[in-house]
C-alpha cells in the first residue's frame, strides 16, 4: 500500500485494490482527482488539474475534497465559520502536505483569518478502506464561531446517476432499507434526536444496479453517534457528491484560541457488489475500529433477563432463569432493567443507581454468587443517560435535566435526558458505575439510551448549541473510562434496540442490542440490512418467546436465526417444557462449534428472505477451510422450492465435505458454486444449518 506524492501536488492513495487521487490546482484550491479502480500512477502524475472555466464559476463546478463556504460558489459547503470581525467567507491557501506511513495530511490556511484547516487520509495494507476526516484548528487568540463542520466531502466517477441506499427505521423496525435515485438536486440522510438514532442511519451506499455479487458500490460511513447530516447532491454537469459530518441543525461550537477540532471520522470504500461491501467493512471492523478487549474474541452465548421478567426482577426469579440457561450452555446471564431505586415499572427510579433492597434483601451478591457458581459471567443493565422525575436523583437534582425554566420539560417514557455536559453529572454517573464494577463481580454492562432528547436547554454552556456533540462525547468519555479501569468488562450499546449501533458506538462499545423486536421472521430482514455496513459480530440476537407478529416459528428456526449473530438466549425458560429446553441446548451446543465463523467469518447472503423466500446465508472462514450455512424459510409458495444450494465464497480447488438432508456430498468449491447441491425447501419453519469443511 502506499500514498504517492507527485511533483506536481498530486497525491496518490492505493488501497488493495482502489486508487484514490487528489491534488492542488494552480489556485491553490483542494481537487478531487479520482476514486475507484487502479489507473497507472505515471498517469496522474502528468496530469494537469483541469481548468474548468465557463459561465458557471470555477469553484462551483470545482470537485473538491473538502469546500468551504464562500466566494462564487453555491453549492453547499463542509465548512462555515464567523471570524471574529464578523466576516463569514472562508479563502484557502495551500500551505503543505506530509505523508506518513500509510497516511496523508494536506494543510491548508485562511488567507487572513487564523484558520487552519488539515484534511487527514489514512489506508491500511490489507483492506480497502479509506479513512478521512479534517482537523479545524483556530491558531490566533480570538474566537471563531463555527456552523458547520462536517468531516469529509466525496465525489463519485460516474456521470450517470446513483442509487442511494439508507434507511427509513423505526423502533422494533430497526435498519428497513430504502432506495433512492439521485437524478438532481439534494437527498440527506440525518438525525436531529440526540442520538444516530432508528431512522436514517450515518452512511451513504451508492451503486448503480448493485446486486450482491455485481455492480460498482461506493459507501462510507460516519463514526458518530450523535446528530448526524449524510448530504448527497448531483448537480448540473452531473458530479455526485457525498458530505458527511455533525449536524449543522441547532449547531455552533466557539472554536477558542489555540483549539483545534478533530471531526468525526468517515470509512469509506468500494467494492464490487454489495457483498464485498459488507465483507470489506465486516474485516475492517473488526481489525480496526472495535476496542481492543475483546475485538478478537468469541463472544459469549449470553442469557439476558427483559423479556422475561422485564421490571419483576429478584434473586429467587432470576437464580432459576440462571440455572436454567446455564444448563443450555450460557455462558454470560445478563440481568436487565428493574434492579435498582424504586424501579418497579417505567415510571421511576432512572437514576438511582443503588441496588433495590426489597428486590435483593442480602444485596446483589448472592445473586451474582449464584450466577458464578452455575459457571456464568454477571452482567448488569444501566440507562446511565435518564432521569426519571420520579426518582431520588431527580428531587435532590432537578437541574441535572436539560431545561429551560419556561418551557415544559416533555417526558418520554416517563423519563428526562441528564445534561451529560456538567461535569457533576458526568462524575455522578461513573462514580455509581464504577462503584458498581468495584464492588461486584460484573463483566458486562448494557447500556441503554430510551428516549429522544427535547427542551435542550444546558445553561451551563456559553454556547448551548454545543451540548449536542458535548452530550455524544460524554458518553465515549465515560465508556472508556470505565473500560479503562475495568479491561474485563465488556459493553453493550442499545437505545431501544438498534438506536445507537453507528461506527461511532462501534468505537468504544463492544457489541450491539440489535433490535427490540425478536421476532425471527422480522429478525431475518433487520439482522440482513444490520450487516451491510456493521461487522456480525456485534450484533447481538435472542432467541425469544416473541412469536406472534408473523406466522409462529418453531424454537429450533428461532434459533437458526439467532445463530447467525452473536447468540442470546432471552425467553421465559421457567415456563419451558423439557422438550424445549432440550432443543435450546442442543442449539448452543452446535452454535459453539461454529460461532468463530460466524463472528469473524465473511458472510455471503446467497438468497433472501423477502424477495426469494428463503434465506441462504454462508459464513466463510477468512482461509476458506470451513463454512457454515444457515438456510431458513418460513413459507414458500406454488409448492417451491427444488433448487440447487449453490455455495459461494469457497476455494474453486479445495474439496469440501457436507451433509444435506442426510446426504453426504464431497465436492469441489467449484462445483459447490456453479453447479450446488439439490434441495427440496418447501414449508413452514424449514431450517438447516449445514457444516462445510476442507479435506
Ligand atoms: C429497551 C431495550 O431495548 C430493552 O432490551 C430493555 O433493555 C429495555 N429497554 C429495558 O427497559
Amino acid at each position: 500500500m502506499a500514498i504517492f506524492s507527485c511533483e506536481n501536488n498530486i497525491f496518490v492513495l492505493e488501497t488493495k485494490n482502489t486508487q484514490y487521487v487528489l491534488g492542488i490546482d494552480k489556485n491553490g484550491y483542494n481537487r478531487h482527482i479520482h476514486w475507484g479502480r487502479k489507473c497507472p500512477v505515471s498517469d496522474f502524475l502528468s496530469t494537469d488539474i483541469w481548468d474548468e472555466n465557463s459561465n458557471h464559476t470555477e469553484l462551483d463546478m470545482a470537485k473538491q475534497e473538502y469546500t468551504v463556504f464562500g466566494g462564487t460558489m453555491y453549492r453547499e459547503s463542509d465548512l462555515k465559520v464567523q471570524f471574529p470581525d464578523g466576516c463569514r467567507e472562508i479563502e484557502l491557501e495551500f500551505v503543505d502536505a506530509k505523508i506518513g506511513s500509510n497516511k496523508l495530511t494536506v494543510t491548508f490556511k485562511d488567507k487572513v483569518y487564523s484558520l487552519e484547516i488539515a484534511l487527514k487520509y489514512s489506508v491500511n495494507d490489507d483492506d480497502d478502506i479509506i479513512t478521512r476526516w479534517a482537523e479545524i484548528k483556530n491558531s490566533g487568540t480570538d474566537t471563531i464561531f463555527i456552523d458547520r463542520m462536517f468531516s469529509a466531502e466525496l465525489t463519485l466517477p460516474s456521470v450517470e446517476p446513483y442509487t442511494f441506499k439508507n434507511t427509513n427505521g423505526s423502533w422494533g423496525g430497526e435498519f428497513v432499507e430504502t432506495e433512492s435515485q439521485l437524478q438532481g438536486g439534494a437527498l440527506v440522510f440525518d438525525s436531529k434526536r440526540g442520538t444516530s438514532g432508528h431512522n436514517q442511519s450515518p452512511y451513504f451506499i451508492a451503486h448503480q444496479n448493485a446486486t450482491e455479487t455485481s455492480g460498482d458500490v461506493y459507501f462510507g460511513t460516519l463514526a458518530y453517534s450523535g446528530n448526524f447530516k449524510v448530504l448527497c447532491s448531483r448537480d448540473l454537469f452531473y458530479t455526485t457528491r457525498i458530505s458527511l459530518g455533525l449536524n449543522d441543525h441547532d449547531f455552533k461550537y466557539a472554536l477558542k484560541g489555540n483549539e483545534t477540532f478533530i471531526t468525526p471520522k468517515v470509512f469509506c470504500g468500494y467494492s464490487w457488489g454489495l457483498g464485498e461491501m459488507s465483507r470489506q467493512m465486516n474485516r475492517f471492523a473488526i481489525n480496526n475500529v472495535l476496542p481492543k478487549q475483546f475485538n478478537d474474541k468469541i463472544l459469549p452465548v449470553l442469557y439476558n433477563s427483559w423479556e422475561a421478567t422485564e421490571f419483576d426482577v429478584n434473586c429467587e426469579h432470576q437464580t432459576a432463569l440462571a440455572k436454567l440457561a446455564s444448563e443450555m450452555g450460557v455462558e454470560l446471564f445478563v440481568m436487565d432493567d428493574g434492579w435498582f431505586g424504586e424501579r418497579n415499572n417505567d415510571c421511576a427510579g432512572l437514576g438511582d443507581w443503588f441496588v433495590n433492597e426489597t428486590k435483593f434483601p442480602n444485596g446483589i451478591d448472592e445473586l451474582i454468587k449464584n450466577v458464578n457458581d452455575l459457571g456464568m459471567d454477571f452482567g448488569l443493565w444501566f440507562e446511565p443517560e435518564m432521569v426519571n422525575p420520579d426518582s431520588d436523583l431527580f428531587r435532590k437534582h432537578p437541574e441535572w435535566a436539560y431545561h429551560y425554566d419556561t418551557r415544559t420539560a416533555h417526558t418520554l417514557r416517563h423519563q428526562l435526558v441528564l445534561n451529560m455536559t456538567r461535569k457533576d453529572v458526568r462524575d455522578y454517573i461513573f462514580e455509581r458505575m464504577d462503584t458498581m464494577l468495584t464492588d461486584h463481580n460484573i463483566k458486562y454492562i448494557k447500556w441503554d439510551m430510551n428516549r429522544p432528547f427535547s427542551e435542550t436547554g444546558a445553561e451551563n454552556l456559553e454556547i448551548p448549541q454545543e451540548l449536542w456533540y458535548r452530550h455524544t462525547q460524554a458518553v465515549y468519555d465515560i465508556v472508556d473510562r470505565l473500560k479503562e479501569k475495568h479491561p474485563d468488562v465488556a459493553i453493550e450499546s442499545c437505545a431501544s434496540g438498534g438506536g445507537r449501533s453507528d461506527y461511532g458506538a462501534l468505537l468504544h462499545f463492544d457489541q450491539v442490542w440489535t433490535s427490540d423486536n425478536t421476532d425471527s421472521v422480522d429478525r431475518m430482514m433487520i439482522q440482513k440490512w444490520f450487516t451491510y455496513l456493521r461487522p456480525t459480530k456485534v450484533m447481538r440476537a435472542w432467541v425469544t418467546d416473541v412469536n406472534w407478529y408473523n406466522t409462529p416459528t418453531t424454537l429450533d428456526f428461532r434459533f437458526n436465526i439467532a445463530m447467525q449473530g452473536s447468540l442470546g438466549v432471552g425467553g421465559n425458560l421457567t415456563k419451558y417444557s423439557k422438550e424445549d429446553l432440550e432443543i435450546g441446548k442442543r442449539n448452543v451446543a452446535l452454535y459453539k462449534e461454529i460461532r468463530h465463523l460466524v463472528q469473524f467469518g465473511d458472510l455471503y447472503r446467497i438468497l433472501e428472505a423477502q424477495k426469494d423466500e428463503i434465506l441462504f446465508n454462508l459464513y466463510v472462514a477468512e482461509d476458506k477451510s470451513e463454512a457454515v450455512a444457515f438456510i431458513a424459510s418460513n413459507g414458500t409458495g406454488f409448492m417451491k422450492k427444488a433448487i440447487p444450494l449453490k455455495f459461494q465464497g469457497l476455494d474453486d480447488d479445495k474439496i469440501y465435505s457436507l451433509t444435506v438432508d442426510g446426504k453426504e456430498y464431497k465436492k469441489s468449491g467449484a462445483y459447490l458454486k456453479n453447479v450446488g447441491i439439490p434441495s427440496t425447501i418447501r414449508g413452514m419453519n424449514y431450517n438447516r444449518i449445514i457444516k462445510i469443511k476442507a479435506e
